[in-house]
């Protein structure tokens, strides 16, 4: 399967506001990426933020470095446009994010349904020691992925469900549990997804 041209036709035949994990408000990611980051409010990448309003949000908040990557030319060029004059102050990178090689550093790495995709353990250790080179001992990590007892599949492909047990290992020792939640989100056709989210800081 070619995760690209399946991104690009997503992106391609469907506006922001038709596919499942729209969110007007993502009043979640936020509050846990301004609990991370504190008074600095530093630098935070959005890791396959797509057409997500987060990046409003994250402007909005006064963060001085704003990063999305996202593995859909076209999601970033949507994302762009509707954010005008103010896309500027954003660094854009279109990239499959266990392929990329480096991103700079940041405090915090947020992840919202990508991680859930990444079905084989080779792209998964390839995503977490892209992780590891470029977020500083401290730095947070924020993923929110399908929980266990949620969606078996999003956007038709696989996904893997977590919770705070499966996730912690997953990463390792590295990073250390800070706190976990799960919370329903609901598509524009008005179902039900249930996520799990957790942050964890780098330890080592
Ligand atoms: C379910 S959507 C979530 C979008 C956004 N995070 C949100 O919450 O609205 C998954 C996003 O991850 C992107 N994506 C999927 N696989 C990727 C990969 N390997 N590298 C980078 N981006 C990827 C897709 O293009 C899409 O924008």
């Amino acid at each position: 399967m070619d995760k690209t041209a399946h991104w690009e036709n997503v992106y391609q035949t469907k506006s922001s506001t038709e596919v499942s994990w729209y969110e007007p408000d993502p009043k979640q990611s936020l509050d846990l990426i301004l609990e991370a980051a504190g008074e600095k409010r530093g630098r935070v990448i959005d890791v396959g933020g797509g057409q997500s309003f987060l990046v409003d949000r994250l402007l909005d908040s006064g963060f001085k470095q704003v990063a999305v990557l996202d593995i859909s030319n076209a999601a970033i060029e949507a994302t762009k446009a509707r954010l005008g004059e103010r896309a500027s102050r954003v660094e854009w990178m279109v990239a499959d994010i266990t392929q990329a090689e480096s991103l700079g550093e940041f405090d915090v790495w947020h992840d919202r349904a990508v991680f859930h995709f990444l079905t084989d353990q080779v792209d998964r250790k390839r995503y977490i020691e892209l992780l590891k080179r470029s977020l500083p001992i401290g730095g947070h990590f924020i993923v929110g992925t399908f929980a266990k007892g949620g969606p078996e599949k999003c956007s038709g492909l696989q996904i893997r469900q977590y919770d705070a047990a499966t996730m912690h290992a997953e990463l390792g020792a590295s990073f250390e549990p800070v706190e976990s939640s799960e919370y329903l989100h609901t598509t524009p056709t008005g179902k039900s997804q249930l996520f799990f989210f957790g942050v964890y800081q780098r330890e080592n």
